[in-house]
């Protein structure tokens, strides 16, 4: 079986339809949207209901969340801040309900979803580097552990005691080995790739594969100008950092 999987949005539709459109030309069984629908880009609604018509599991994100009220924005950046006021005042009451649906864990037979990390999701900790990843392996108890939030696609391999980093664009899972796989942003990747990212993972094969999909970001930047997002948030989306 083949599962897609996908996080990070960010109200950013071009984004989302590039990626849509090259996930279904490998025809996954299963989709699988690991939070932050909304928050930064111009088009929140419409990326809350796109993913909620293809994602058979979903799990939130700090800015579902944001929109919503149910976690302090405290800790956001004052543009990220600036974006989710925005974002309060315009979605609709359906695609807020649509949000507050989202749990903040699920699992998918050997993979555990999560937005931020396992430990405790509801912190939104941000899970960058190895020795961090280690401790987390204790928290989940599948094969892997599949999460965003970064906004960076990249794995960290263990086995118990050690972890390492990995940035291969194909990762078999072996036997004597634990994955923790960050699958990427769609809409504002942070990892010097303005590409849209998104994972594949096959079930037979066990291969999880990283893929990047070009996008018209500059309709997007528009659109942003439009709506009077910060300049800053604009700007990002050409660079991909
Ligand atoms: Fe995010």
């Amino acid at each position: 079986m083949r599962i897609a999987v996908f996080a990070d949005v960010h109200g950013n539709l071009e984004a989302l339809t590039a990626v849509l459109q090259d996930m279904a030309t490998r025809a996954p069984e299963r989709v699988l949207f690991l939070g932050d629908a909304v928050g930064y880009g111009p088009d929140p609604n419409a990326c809350v209901e796109k993913i909620f018509e293809v994602a058979d599991t979903v799990v939130a994100g700090n800015h579902d969340h944001g929109a919503l009220e149910l976690t302090s924005t405290a800790h956001f950046n004052p543009f990220a801040q600036g974006a989710i006021l925005w974002t309060q005042n315009v979605l609709t009451g359906e695609n807020r309900e649509r949000l507050l649906s989202m749990p903040m864990t699920a699992r998918e037979g050997e993979l555990f979803l999560v937005h931020a990390t396992p430990e405790r999701p509801e912190a939104w900790a941000y899970l960058l580097y190895e020795e961090e990843a280690r401790r987390q392996l204790k928290f989940f108890e599948e094969k892997a552990c599949l999460y965003g939030h970064t906004h960076r696609s990249l794995g960290f391999v263990g086995d118990g005691n050690n972890v390492r980093l990995t940035t291969e664009r194909l990762l078999t899972f072996q036997d004597q080995f634990r994955y923790i796989v960050n699958v990427g942003s769609v809409g504002q990747p942070r990892d010097s790739d303005p590409d849209a990212a998104y994972c594949l993972y096959d079930t037979r094969e066990k291969v999880l594969s990283f893929h990047r999909v070009p996008y018209n970001y500059r309709i997007t930047q528009e659109k942003m100008r439009a709506a009077g997002l910060p300049a800053f948030l604009i700007q990002r989306l050409q660079v991909g950092v």
